[in-house]
């Protein structure tokens, strides 16, 4: 009796382990969870060798843009004829949504993504959310994203209007992206933390790569510091739609100041957001694990996770985080920001030392201030 029950905890024992740790080989000799995974594992090598390069550079940031552009176009409200979400639709429908004006700038990625649908045997859908998963583990501190498989076709593009606009009020961005993806204001909040890795190309029409903070080849939490740093000038000719106030306006040539988006201005103050905006500031391991989480849920806007397979095993381990604590940029202090959340204390933090300093244009690997690494002329 009593060995009865021995045999057969063991065997249940071994049963659990085999349904847990089933493997496959691919043709290729990677390992994987289910053989639908196996075609991820050459596409990520791909990217990486071709397009990213390993650098926390324009593409890595665009690929993350276009993965929330495609997600954000579906509506609740208005149905599955609005847009299918994370479907692919910018790529298979390339004359229609990279024309709307809020995707402006859109087209560089889909142009330089597209190529990579032909060597490779996956969706245009799956393509972008791998995209975004493997371009931002080049960023230092960045969270490993859940990368789900099998997003079929998508049908149609999705309608002008669902991508939010800078220049739109707080009120109208919360609800699009309710309607959009279900998203709290505080997921808002944390998704926002992509633009600790963000340059605008377009809001400024006069200047290009133009980061939303001081250290845009590293996903930290400065970003929602300087966001709340008092506005002094504009880096270019602002103030132009969408655009306000920077507290780093200085340029020279290609090195520019910041640029400060009036919607993440309005963010980091508004009382729905601006204690969730604050908890970030100096807490990188807050911030990457919420990001990670309502990037899980944006990836499969539209689509039924269910049907989808978990490949995350082909999504890299992302460059380790600096563990640099958050710091005011040379010449400002605490008497410099506009404290926005009033139930929680602000975090003391020191200033970097010696005068304020331009913010390099390229990533350090690729030449620090040198002037070859738009967007347009590839990542190596
Ligand atoms: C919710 C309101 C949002 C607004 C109004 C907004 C607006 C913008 C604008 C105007 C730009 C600059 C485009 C250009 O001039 O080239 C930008 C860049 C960017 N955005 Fe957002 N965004 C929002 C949310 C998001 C989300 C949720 C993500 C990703 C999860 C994201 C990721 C990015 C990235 C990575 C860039 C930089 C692209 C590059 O460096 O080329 N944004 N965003
Ligand atoms: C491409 O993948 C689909 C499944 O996603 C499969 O049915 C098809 O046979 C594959 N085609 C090639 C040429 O491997
Ligand atoms: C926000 O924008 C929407 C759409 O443009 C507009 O209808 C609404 O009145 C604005 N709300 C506020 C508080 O400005």
């Amino acid at each position: 009796m009593l060995f009865q029950t021995l045999l057969s905890l063991v065997t249940l024992a071994v049963s659990v382990n085999a349904a847990n740790y089933k493997r496959v080989t691919c043709p290729d000799g990677n390992v994987a969870s289910n053989e639908a995974c196996c075609v991820f594992f050459s596409l990520r090598d791909d990217l990486q060798a071709n397009l990213f390069g390993g650098v926390c550079g324009e593409e890595a940031h665009e690929s993350l843009r276009l993965a929330f552009h495609d997600a954000i176009g579906f509506s609740k409200s208005m149905g599955p004829s609005a847009g299918g979400g994370a479907d692919g639709s910018p790529i298979t429908f390339p004359d229609v949504e990279p024309n709307f004006p809020a995707n402006l700038g859109i087209a560089d990625s889909v142009d330089f993504l597209t190529p990579f649908l032909g060597a490779h045997n996956v969706s245009s859908g799956d393509l972008i959310q791998l995209a975004a998963a493997v371009g931002i583990t080049n960023c230092p501190g960045a969270p490993r994203l859940e990368f789900l498989g099998g997003r079929p076709p998508p049908i149609a593009p999705s309608i002008i209007g669902l991508v939010p606009e800078p220049q739109d009020n707080i009120t109208s961005i919360l609800a699009r992206m309710e309607d959009g993806g279900s998203f709290s204001p505080a997921e808002v909040v944390a998704l926002l933390s992509s633009h600790s890795i963000a340059r605008s190309d377009h809001v400024d029409p006069t200047i290009q790569a133009v980061p939303f903070d001081s250290t845009p080849f590293v996903y930290d939490t400065q970003f929602f510091l300087e966001t709340l740093l008092k506005g002094t000038g504009f880096p270019g000719t602002g103030p132009n739609t969408g655009e306000a106030l920077s507290p780093l306006p200085l340029s020279s040539g290609e090195n520019v100041g910041e640029l400060r988006l009036q919607s993440d201005g309005l963010f980091a103050r508004d009382s729905r957001t601006a204690c969730t905006w604050q908890s970030f500031i100096n807490n990188e391991k807050l911030m990457a694990s919420q990001f990670q989480a309502v990037m899980a849920k944006l990836a499969v806007i539209g689509q039924n996770p269910s049907k989808l397979i978990d490949c995350s095993e082909v999504v890299p381990e992302p460059l380790p985080a600096v563990n640099k604590p958050a710091t005011y940029p040379a010449g400002k202090s605490k008497a410099d920001i506009q404290q926005s959340c009033f139930s929680e204390p602000f975090p003391t933090l020191s200033t970097d030392p010696g005068k304020a300093t331009l913010i390099p244009h390229c990533p350090p690997s690729q030449g620090g201030d040198a002037d070859d690494c738009d967007s347009d002329e590839g990542s190596l």
